[in-house]
């Protein structure tokens, strides 16, 4: 491999923004065939160094190569006639058009006359879709698929193409066990074709199964590459983060209050169905299963966005009617959803304003809320979490992935609430951020709130419950305790896999 050129490599690049020195003299190659990652904390530097890479940036200083030699990405359109291909940490497809459209965008097949050849539009798009597996055609509106299956649409789009190098930017930050499977293959045909892969993720068994060299950015800088097989994720969290991270299980045994929530028989068509559970205070319940299990479609009905077709939701032993998420903000109810982006954010508002957004009714209602504080509320959440921004005043849209879900995260968790759902809470986090959002989820409940916690990831599901519900195809199948509870009986229960209770 010595003496093989590089697929691409950047030399030397230096990105500002107005208070941000985003990347500072940092060089970068990919080899062909090679599936390199690219790692570091929540706003140092990685999409940023892929942008430039895929002509959507310009850098003030830097060189860009393509097999050593010296070219400029002027476009992502140019960049991708050059055969860079970037799959964005951001989902920037179309609601309103087909599958088809997204993909074949600005290149849609043309007949003479210059009409569009829907025909060979529909063919050429379910000819990819098969590839990959997915459960829907050509034909479907994109805003009616879930964000993975947009996720997936967004892969598809880059192999329409043949490229030379290929950019994945938290390519699975939503997808199912099935749809990474899927992924995975997509990756290794790639790599056997000797096409260069940068894959940006933070989850660390990822980028050891499917990585051959790792390179980290720290702060804006270049700290080094490792070789994946001679490394352990130990010596890469140290060099991303300066330290080591404790990721056990849970096994601060506390005792709990009042139930707090309690639902009874809840059913919501055949999203889910009889279900039924209790959140004392105090306690951090985790909902866990695979994707589309329902444990989203639960928070939503809780948190009013839902109305169920059966069954009762009590808060504090009352039963409570709540047909919007203003009757659960009003009973106390938090949920911060699993799509930060469409549920979330504002991204043309500023930081504070993001934060303090759910508060405006309080705030009109009540006396003097100053602009002041509001700042305070932005500072205590910005410190707690660690949120990487010059100041209150910057546009949300400007921070990185992981700094925008810390803005949502503090809004809800400076409310205050009675009862806390979070979905998937560190999706696109960094590890250190993830293990403070894990601690400032304990904390949480040490101060008497009652929490849910719904993700797809099993080391965070054991790091933070006390309980852990187990779901398959809408409906629970076993609860465990922190104490009984295996990673093996809950990869049985949330397979469906019904295990008999030896007494
Ligand atoms: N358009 C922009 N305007 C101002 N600042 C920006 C802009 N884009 C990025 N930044 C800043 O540059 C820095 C690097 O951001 P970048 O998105 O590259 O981080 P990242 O490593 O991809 O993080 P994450 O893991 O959270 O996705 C951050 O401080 C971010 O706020
Ligand atoms: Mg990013």
């Amino acid at each position: 491999m010595t003496d093989e050129k590089p697929a691409l490599r950047l030399e030397n690049i230096v990105k500002t923004f107005p208070g941000v020195r985003a990347l500072d003299d940092v060089s970068f190659a990919v080899m062909p065939g090679e599936v390199h990652a690219l790692m570091g904390e929540n706003g140092a530097g990685k999409s940023t160094l892929m942008k430039v890479l895929g002509g959507i940036l310009q850098p003030n200083e830097g060189r860009i190569f393509i097999e050593e030699e010296s070219t400029i990405m002027t476009t992502p359109l140019d960049a991708k006639a050059k055969g860079v291909v970037f799959i964005h940490q951001e989902l920037s497809l179309a609601d309103e058009l087909s599958v088809a459209e997204n993909i074949f965008l600005g290149e849609l097949p043309r007949k003479s006359f210059g009409r569009v050849d829907w025909g060979k539009l529909y063919e050429q798009t379910d000819a990819i879709l098969k590839t990959l597996n997915v459960g829907f055609n050509a034909r479907t509106r994109v805003g009616d698929l879930s964000i993975a299956n947009q996720q997936m649409v967004e892969i598809a789009r880059a192999l329409t193409v043949d490229p030379r190098a290929v950019i994945f930017d938290e390519p699975t930050a939503s997808l199912t066990d099935a749809e990474k499977v899927v992924l995975f293959d997509v990756i290794a045909d790639l790599k056997s074709r000797g096409v260069g892969i940068v894959y940006i993720s933070h989850r660390m068994e990822e980028i050891f199964k499917i990585t051959d060299r790792i390179s980290v950015l720290r702060d804006g800088q270049y700290r080094g590459t490792l070789e994946t097989a001679k490394t352990d994720e130990d010596e890469v969290t140290q060099l991303m983060i300066g330290r080591s991270l404790d990721l056990s299980r849970n096994e601060e045994h506390r005792e709990h209050g009042e139930v707090a929530l309690e639902v009874r028989g809840l059913s919501c068509g055949d999203l889910y169905r009889d279900v039924s559970f209790k959140v004392h205070r105090g306690e951090v319940v985790g909902f866990y299963g695979l994707v589309g299990a329902g444990r989203t479609e639960i928070a939503e009905t809780i948190f009013g966005l839902r109305d169920p077709s059966e069954g009762q939701i009590l808060l504090d032993g009352q039963e409570l009617r709540i047909h919007s998420p203003v009757d659960a903000i009003r009973h106390g109810i938090s949920l911060v959803p699993e799509d930060r982006k469409g549920q979330g954010l504002v991204l043309g508002m500023n930081c504070r304003d993001n934060m303090t957004l759910p508060q405006v009714d309080d705030l009109t209602a009540g006396p003097f809320v100053s602009d002041g504080a509001e700042i305070a509320i932005f500072d205590q959440y910005r410190d707690k979490l660690d949120i990487r921004t010059p100041g209150w005043r910057q546009t949300v849209g400007n921070l990185s992935g992981g700094n925008q879900q810390k803005i949502v995260i503090g809004k809800w968790l400076s409310m205050h609430p009675n009862v806390l759902i979070v979905d998937e809470p560190t999706r696109g986090i960094d590890v250190g951020s993830k293990s403070e959002i894990h601690n400032l989820i304990r904390d949480l409940a040490g101060q008497g709130y009652a929490v849910i916690v719904i993700s797809s990831e099993m080391p965070e599901v054991l790091h933070v419950s006390d309980r852990i519900v187990a779901m398959y195809h809408g409906r629970i199948m076993r609860e465990f305790s922190a104490e009984e509870v295996t990673e093996d009986s809950l990869i049985q229960a949330i397979s469906g896999i019904e295990s008999e209770k030896v007494a």
